[in-house]
């Protein structure tokens, strides 16, 4: 079977305001295999952005990963961003990874 490059698992992303806690991704799971696209569809508002966001690891602030899995070629980034150094390979990996995301999100917000 063909290489899984990013899977995700139970994720949840909520935003804890003051007006209270909204749950922008509820239990998200999906994977990617090698040389797969997937597209994200939904109405406004159902989390695109915020999955995509929680997989680069930049949610904006009061946003927060509370739970889940985030593999990248079986490396589980959440929470990892700051450990990778210079040296680890799979940081390149990342990056293209990171690159191709930001053009699909472009997609999804146009
Ligand atoms: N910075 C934020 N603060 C509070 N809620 C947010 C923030 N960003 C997104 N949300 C909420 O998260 C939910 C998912 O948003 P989003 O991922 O942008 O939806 P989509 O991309 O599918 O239109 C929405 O209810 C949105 O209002
Ligand atoms: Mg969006």
């Amino acid at each position: 079977m063909t290489e899984t490059l990013l899977k995700i698992e139970g994720l949840k992303t909520y935003f804890f305001t003051e007006a209270g806690i909204v749950k922008a991704v509820d239990d998200v799971s999906f994977e990617v295999r090698k040389g797969e696209s997937l597209g994200l569809v939904g109405e406004s508002g159902s989390g695109k952005t915020v999955t995509a966001l929680s997989v680069l690891q930049i949610v904006p602030k009061p946003g927060r990963i509370i739970q889940g899995k985030i593999e990248f070629k079986g490396q589980d980034l959440v929470g990892k961003g700051e450990k990778r150094n210079a040296s680890d390979s799979r940081k390149r990996d990342s990056c293209n990874f990171s690159r191709s995301l930001f053009l699909f999100k472009s997609t999804l917000q146009s």
